[in-house]
């Protein structure tokens, strides 16, 4: 497993949102999320979502786990110019139960599940 830490981290801490991808029959399926909705479980090696709807992506992380996400801000300063973006790849489950629903419920009691992305390897684009 990889952790989510330096400007990764920073990264996560400032996107507005993040784009989900997951591989369904017919192709990558994509879905979004706010990124101030997104939770770190320290040390940073998995993340995790309220879920409210999702069923195609958990669909897709029944048949195939791996899951892939997205986030960018410009507010983060990049190798050549201020913005950088990260991909954070991984395995995704959608749980209903468990202390990652814990976690979530306790700011979104609306969850009927929580999206666990365990990850996998962290890169930079910008
Ligand atoms: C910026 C953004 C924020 C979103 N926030 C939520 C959210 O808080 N809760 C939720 O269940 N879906 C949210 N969605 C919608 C999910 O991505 C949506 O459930 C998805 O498009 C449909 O899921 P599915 O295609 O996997 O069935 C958000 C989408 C975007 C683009």
């Amino acid at each position: 497993m990889a952790k989510i830490d330096g400007v990764c981290r920073e990264v996560c801490d400032a996107t507005e949102y993040v784009t989900i991808v997951t591989n369904g029959p017919e192709g990558p399926h994509l879905a979004g999320h706010w990124g101030s909705y997104m939770r770190i479980v320290e040390p940073g090696e998995v993340v995790v979502f309220p879920v409210g709807r999702f069923q195609r992506t958990e669909q897709n992380l029944r048949a195939n786990g791996r899951i892939q996400l997205m986030v960018a801000s410009r507010k983060v300063q990049g190798t050549r110019s201020p913005g950088q973006g990260c991909v954070i790849d991984g395995t995704g489950e959608i749980v209903a139960a468990g202390e990652h629903v814990d976690l979530v419920r306790e700011k979104f009691p609306w969850a009927r599940g929580a999206l666990v992305v365990r990850v996998g390897s962290v890169s930079t684009q910008l």
